[in-house]
């Protein structure tokens, strides 16, 4: 391991470029190897066996690419096997994800805070503690957990069915007994349809996803190891997904290069 190994961020798709954005922000002399597992997605619908042994067996494959780190940038894939994950790479740092509960929770007065994540994300035992934490710390704010896996096959889809996605968000939303004040983007597949999700509201609100936070941390981990790179200028992505086609990689390109 080494100043100019490569930080691995796996996903089940394309998701993660959305981490791997803040990342590039806050390290652009670094080499990325970025891995979107989307023949196996959604992660989302699959048990959490699944999930881990899936996880597990992708992340493995790339370690003899000598990585300094290891970023899950998959909020399922996290909940589900981040400790398989770092027993499977010894002595490689493994950050993972969660939904940004926490933060949405610290913004000033009571709020109402719809926790967009994946079906696996809001029924595993990580989320659970998180939010039983913050009600432990005396937190009034209301959480609503939902997941939206359209917006995972809109995402996946190469973002063609905006108008099917909008639709499918509006009739869920509509059982919101009342509006929310933020979102929390708890699937790192999320923060490419905000404006979708503002749009299917109808309403604009505040929104947190972890990217951020991510990068920040995979950062204070590199720094106390000694591991940043230091070479200005000779950061490289390097895009890998599991579906074998040269659109997929395309299509990351396009991702990456998005605002959001
Ligand atoms: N991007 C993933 C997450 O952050 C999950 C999407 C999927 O269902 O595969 O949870």
């Amino acid at each position: 391991m080494q100043k100019s190994s490569p930080i691995i961020v796996f996903d089940s798709g394309f998701g993660g470029i959305s981490v791997l954005k803040r990342l590039v922000d806050l390290m652009p002399c670094e080499n990325y190897l970025y891995f979107g597992d989307s023949a196996n997605a959604p992660y989302g619908v699959r048990t959490k066996e699944n999930i881990v042994e899936l996880t597990v067996a992708a992340i493995t494959s790339l370690l003899p690419s000598d990585p300094k780190a290891v970023v899950i940038a998959c909020n399922t894939a996290t909940a589900a096997a981040l400790p398989q994950v770092q027993a499977a790479c010894g002595e490689v740092p493994v950050i993972g994800i969660k939904p940004d509960v926490e933060r949405a929770s610290a913004a000033e007065g009571t709020h109402r805070i719809l926790a967009l994540a994946t079906q696996s994300t809001i029924n595993s035992d990580s989320f659970a503690a998180q939010l039983k934490a913050l009600k432990e710390k005396g937190d009034s704010n209301v959480i609503i957990p939902m997941g939206a896996p359209c917006i995972v096959r809109y995402v996946e889809g190469n973002k063609k069915d905006w108008d099917g996605v909008t639709a499918e968000l509006k009739e869920q939303f509509s059982a919101l007994d009342a509006p929310v004040d933020e979102v929390v983007l708890g699937c790192t597949h999320f923060p490419f349809a905000k404006e979708a999700i503002r749009a299917s509201l109808g309403y604009d609100v505040t929104f947190f996803d972890a990217g951020e936070k991510v990068a920040e941390t995979t950062r204070d981990i590199l720094e106390q190891r000694s591991l940043l790179a230091d070479d200005p200028g000779r950061g490289s992505i390097t895009f890998l997904n599991s579906k074998n086609d040269p659109e997929m990689i395309r299509f990351s390109y396009t991702l990456f290069s998005m605002d959001m």
